[in-house]
């Protein structure tokens, strides 16, 4: 493993007292997801879940607004589910989703007894916030709390796709006219998007940027299994075979 990257010190995506991280609500608006794209991963994890043959209980991590959560307890997937998230208000909104048990707490120290669960999500993206150590300890955190049998679901960008097809900058119009413009960059093992808000196309404003930790697909493996996950499963999105070239999603499907 990669010594720790100073980075990470700053806790960037850590709300601050005004509440402001990237995780805010600019980003609820961001990173509004087509409801496709959550009906088509609830239908992955449908099939996941399907063949550990029980109803699992959940510990959606990092959970958000309960996107993945509220679909899988509607669909009445999950013995139970918990969302995690160190935002107060995502979990408010979570739990007007429908998602009724939410926990505010850093991944990294998973509240749980040992063997309390038996499925753990980490959908869209939400692993590689830290240095290399503490990404590994989330990992550790989540072999320790799933029961035996338990399974991880860790989902990814596949950032070979994204490394390969770099583009420094995007731009995002919000439903106000608002803009969010996005300057990308690459940073040793980081993928750094400094983001602004243009305001009526004219004031522009500094939002903290969202930091990721890259990760190829065989060293994302080796730190599971390194974690104690010895089964793991390398999909897509749809549960297809990984392709580096064109998958748009990694998922790491790991087994205690
Ligand atoms: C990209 S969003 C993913 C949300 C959700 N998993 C989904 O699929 O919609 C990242 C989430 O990570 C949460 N987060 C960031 N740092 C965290 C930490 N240290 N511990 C727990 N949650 C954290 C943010 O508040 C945000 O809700």
């Amino acid at each position: 493993m990669n010594g720790t990257n100073n980075m990470s010190t700053k806790e960037w995506y850590k709300p601050t007292s005004e509440n402001i991280s990237p995780f805010d609500r600019i980003y609820l608006e961001e990173c509004r997801l087509p409801k496709e794209r959550t009906s088509q991963e609830a239908s992955s994890l449908g099939a996941i879940i399907s063949a550990m043959q029980i109803k699992p209980r959940v510990l959606d991590i990092a959970g958000g607004f309960g996107r993945i959560g509220s679909e899988l307890i509607s669909q009445n997937l999950a013995y139970s589910l918990v969302n995690l998230d160190l935002n107060r208000e995502f979990l408010d909104l979570a739990r007007k989703n429908g998602v009724s048990e939410v926990v505010q707490a850093d991944m990294r120290d998973l509240a749980f007894k040992k063997g309390s669960f038996d499925l753990a999500l980490i959908m869209f993206t939400a692993f590689g916030y830290f240095n290399d150590e503490d990404n590994f300890r989330v990992l550790q955190e989540v072999y320790r709390v799933l029961d035996d049998d338990g399974v991880l679901v860790l989902d990814l960008p596949n950032y070979n796709r994204i490394c390969n097809n770099f583009s420094t900058h995007r731009e995002m119009l919000l439903g106000n006219g608002d803009i969010i413009r996005y300057e990308k960059k690459i940073e040793g093992n980081y993928l750094i998007e400094q983001r602004f808000r243009v305001v009526q196309n004219q004031s522009q404003k500094k939002l903290l940027p969202i930091k990721l930790r890259i990760y190829s697909v065989s060293e994302i493996v080796l730190l599971c299994q390194a974690a104690g996950f010895n089964e793991l499963l390398v999909v897509d999105q749809e549960l297809r075979g990984f392709s580096l070239t064109t998958s748009k999603r990694l998922w790491i499907i790991g087994t205690k």
